[in-house]
């Protein structure tokens, strides 16, 4: 017998919405290495973007969409994602989640970087993520298994299909579990960077895994900085929204100077790659940056959790001004799908920000990635169930095509010596010399040994940091590939793009290190 209909890797929202819409009908087991509240969807603050004011309409949405991402976008997939989000946030509402409203009952929309209109929904002020997650473990408690602290360390492929998964305990347990279905909803990999915005816990997991089992990945070369994460003591220790800037708040020098005046006609609520590159630039030239939130009445009201965030380190929000630094927050790319989810393998799927459909193109839109897991997850769903009718599972014979088998032959580095490589030369400014240099640094550990090594005798520390190196060589690699500027992807040595030249997009698989071995 399998273990069950659906196998869920991953806790943030693309896992838990797609686990919601199937377990009425389908058994669905959820892992996730740490605790169900610990993803980037938990921390996230902005919001959910959807054109649902009378002024604004889904075609608004859509622009704003293809602008920000540079036209690299999968247009059917960014249709997708606007027409159905103001019906999904409707049915989530008629099934009790909240939105923060005003004292008539309207729904309160905020405003972000790049978006026409003030079209983002928030709950609790800027605790949208935390919400959203806790009402959906709410509803699926005893309705799916979630197994905590339980690492997925590997795909199982019988006979090109994937069967289930291969998972460690923090004891070290290791175990299989069978499955009609599989899918990585394990985020991005915003935690290789040491500025980041994201959960510890988020290092490029799903899509190494993937890419090992032979998945293709695609765009691993756009990486969204935030501009505005909490600088504190030489590190960035937290996210402040792109909401504090949409509410008024702007970007000055030490001596007062308006950061963004002169740059984007947008100034402050410029698309985040103009903004991050901006206070890049400035911190290069030795000025330190601050948002200047004075304006803002009620502030503490508003944003709750940021003021919270500034209290634990002794930031004084009645100054006015924020300390700040751009963080990765963002993988645009990822395992490459399709609007139903599906990848390269069958019986695997992917969604979320682990999956790439091409709907955020080369730099997302602002609170655009929640809706994503919305809307994504939906789609997911109805594809499961008629494919679970479909492919009656009988495999559950620890056989599979799988062959790793090679022993680690080098000291593998820390995770700190990844995170300040891929900060120092595969971040907000990049150049040929030094992808290069980033390129040689993780080839010295061999990826084909890594792709190929059994990780079963390794503690789950050491698999985390073969999924940063093999996470991290594609974006370098990619970002090699790409000899063009373009969104999330600037490099110093090639113009940025002309939006009319829609370019390629670079997809790899492993094949490609073994075509000629
Ligand atoms: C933010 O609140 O600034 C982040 C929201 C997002 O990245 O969509």
């Amino acid at each position: 017998m399998p273990n069950a209909d659906v196998i869920i890797i991953g806790s943030g929202i693309a896992a838990l919405m797609t686990a919601y819409y199937l377990h009425e009908d389908n058994n669905v087991i959820i892992f996730t290495k740490s605790n169900k509240e610990r993803s980037n969807s938990w921390l996230a603050q902005g919001g959910v973007a959807a054109a649902v004011s009378k002024e604004d309409n889904w075609r608004c949405h859509y622009e704003d969409t293809m602008i920000a991402g540079c036209h690299h976008n999968d247009e059917k997939a960014v249709k997708i994602l606007v027409r159905e989000g103001p019906k999904q946030i409707q049915e989530l509402i008629s099934k009790g989640f909240r939105f923060d409203t005003d004292e008539r009952g309207h729904l309160q929309l905020g405003r972000e970087g790049a978006h026409q209109f003030r079209r983002i929904l928030h709950a609790d002020g800027d605790a949208t993520g935390r919400k959203l997650v806790s009402f959906l473990l709410k509803e699926l408690i005893n309705k799916v298994t979630i197994v905590e602290e339980e690492m997925v360390l590997e795909l199982l492929i019988t006979n090109g299909r994937c069967a289930g998964v291969k998972t460690k305990k923090q004891s070290g347990e290791v175990g299989c579990y069978y499955a009609s279905a599989t899918v990585i909803a394990t985020g991005g990999c915003g935690s290789i960077y040491a500025f980041s915005s994201n959960a510890s816990t988020v290092t490029g997991d799903g899509i190494a895994l993937a890419y090992r089992a032979g998945a293709e990945v695609a765009d691993m070369e756009f990486i969204q900085f935030h501009p505005t994460m909490l600088y504190v003591n030489g590190k960035a220790v937290g996210l402040i929204s792109e909401a504090v800037r949409g509410e008024g708040a702007i970007l000055v020098t030490e001596d007062g100077r308006k950061m963004m005046e002169s740059i984007h006609p947008q100034k402050d609520l410029a698309p985040r790659d103009v903004v991050a590159r901006t206070i890049h630039a400035e911190v290069l030239q030795g000025n330190n940056i601050y948002l200047d939130i004075s304006m803002i009445a009620n502030f503490s009201k508003r944003f709750p959790t940021i003021t919270q965030l500034c209290r634990s380190y002794g930031i004084d929000i009645e100054s006015g001004k924020l300390p700040v630094v751009p963080g990765a927050h963002f993988l645009m790319g990822g395992i490459k799908v399709d609007v139903n989810g599906q990848t390269s393998i069958p019986g695997l799927y992917a969604v979320g920000e682990a999956a790439c459909t091409g709907v955020h193109g080369a730099n997302r839109l602002a609170s655009n990635s929640l809706l994503e897991g919305i809307v994504f997850s939906k789609r997911l769903a109805e594809t499961l169930r008629n494919y679970i009718k479909e492919n009656m599972f009988v495999e559950t014979s620890p056989h599979t095509d799988n062959h790793f088998v090679k022993k680690i032959t080098k000291i593998l580095p820390t995770k700190q010596k990844i995170q300040t490589l891929m900060m120092q030369y595969v971040g907000i400014v990049r150049n040929e010399s030094g992808l290069k240099h980033a390129k040689q640094w993780f080839e010295q550990f061999s990826i084909p040994d890594l792709l190929n090594v059994d990780l079963d005798e390794l503690t789950t520390e050491e698999i985390t940091i073969i999924n940063m190196l093999i996470t991290g060589w594609l974006i370098t690699t990619s970002a090699l590939k790409r000899t063009e500027s373009r969104g999330g992807h600037y490099r110093t040595d090639y113009p940025l793009m002309d939006e009319n030249w829609k370019g390629t997009r670079i997809m790899r698989t492993k094949e490609e290190l073994f075509v000629n071995a």
